[in-house]
């Protein structure tokens, strides 16, 4: 390619051989705005936002649509019931960030008149929203210059820049060398760029190097080390918790309680459920003295830790013990995250055939 009489010469900045990149391949998603279409809509960009912290895209593909058919609006939204957000959100996993969005959504109903913020300082001063999903939202719907670094980002820039440094320490320095390589025009698009090049592209394993607009001036191609960045601390072994989950039938309901709005899966509908601890699980916590019946168990791995639980059940004569009894045959619709919808599987294939 010639360069235009007057244009400036030189190497091309890696933000302008990424943009022409994404121009040609960028991933049609569900929250993204066409190019050629109407601006992105703010709510849409940040509920998008929230959903793929920790999680894919194709996992947040059809809860996005829910969200937007049942609450199309900010407002929308912020009127609904907590338990209905709640119920909507089972199965997404990181339960806090539901709660986060109630609040930021009333936030910006009551404080804002359902406009968000169009700013990076402004978005951060929401309730519940944080410096990650700010940078997102001020740069891809009111195209901001903004520094928006996720997971995919940090592998992009740590390779670009063969950073010695280990994860998690090196995140401030890949957020700085982020911004040195951020353009003042297009930082949504720039932003989504990186983050499809490390999706499609820059992955974790078998980088497609002949394929990326970056390979030129990549350091940890240069020394044919791609897959050896971003350097990672060795991880340490979870710890392993044990628990009791309880599943007590009458009459054809089953037993729920709401968790505790504080701590894991706060304010989700579950199953009863002794804490989680390191000892052996017990019966001690039961909802009601029963003869209880060990159904099986399984081993669900959260963030932090994982939990070996055991289900136990029993059939009791009357709906006297205190909490929601739900239909049985309705279960679905409770709500309930994957770890207490597994182990309603468990219960009810065992029950079912007892
Ligand atoms: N991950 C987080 N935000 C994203 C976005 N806007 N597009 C693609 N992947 C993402």
């Amino acid at each position: 390619m010639s360069p235009r009489s007057g244009a400036p010469t030189g190497p091309v900045p890696p933000s302008a051989a990424l943009l022409a990149w994404y121009d040609i391949h960028r991933r049609t998603l569900p929250w993204r705005a066409d190019p050629l279409g109407p601006p992105p809509d703010p709510y849409a960009v940040w509920l998008s936002e929230v959903m793929l912290q920790q999680t894919t895209v194709a996992a947040v593909k059809p809860y996005f649509a829910r969200f937007l058919a049942r609450w199309p609006t900010v407002e929308t939204l912020a009127a609904a019931a907590d338990a209905d957000v709640m119920a909507a959100w089972a199965g997404l996993g990181y339960y806090a960030r539901a709660r986060n969005l109630i609040a930021c959504a009333r936030a910006v109903a009551r404080d804002h008149g359902g406009r968000f913020p169009d700013t990076e300082e402004g978005l951060r001063a929401l309730p519940g929203l944080g410096a990650y999903t700010a940078a997102a939202v001020a740069a891809i719907a009111f195209g901001r210059r903004a520094v928006v670094v996720d997971a995919n980002v940090e592998r992009v820039v740590a390779r670009l820049f063969a950073v010695e440094e280990a994860l998690p320490a090196a995140r401030p320095k890949l957020r700085q060398l982020a911004d040195t390589i951020t353009p003042d025009e297009r930082a949504g698009d720039f932003a989504q760029a990186m983050m499809d090049l490390g999706a499609t592209i820059c992955t974790p394993r078998s980088p497609a190097c002949a394929l990326c607009p970056l390979a030129g001036g990549c350091a940890a191609r240069a020394a044919c080390a791609q897959e050896d960045y971003p350097r990672k601390m060795a991880k340490r072994d979870k710890p392993v918790r044990r628990g009791t989950i309880f599943w007590l039938e009458a009459e054809g309901h089953v037993l729920l309680r709401r968790r505790p709005p504080r701590g894991m899966l706060g304010g989700m509908r579950a199953l009863p459920s002794g804490p989680w601890q390191e000892q052996d699980p017990a019966l001690a916590d039961a909802p009601a003295p029963a003869d209880w019946r060990a159904l099986g168990g399984g081993r669900h791995v959260f963030t932090h830790f994982a939990l070996d639980y055991v289900v136990v059940g029993s059939l009791a004569s009357d709906r006297l013990a205190e909490g929601e009894w739900w239909p049985i045959g309705r279960i679905e619709e409770a709500g309930l995250p994957t770890l207490f919808a597994r182990a309603a599987a468990l219960a009810r294939s065992q029950t079912e055939k007892a």
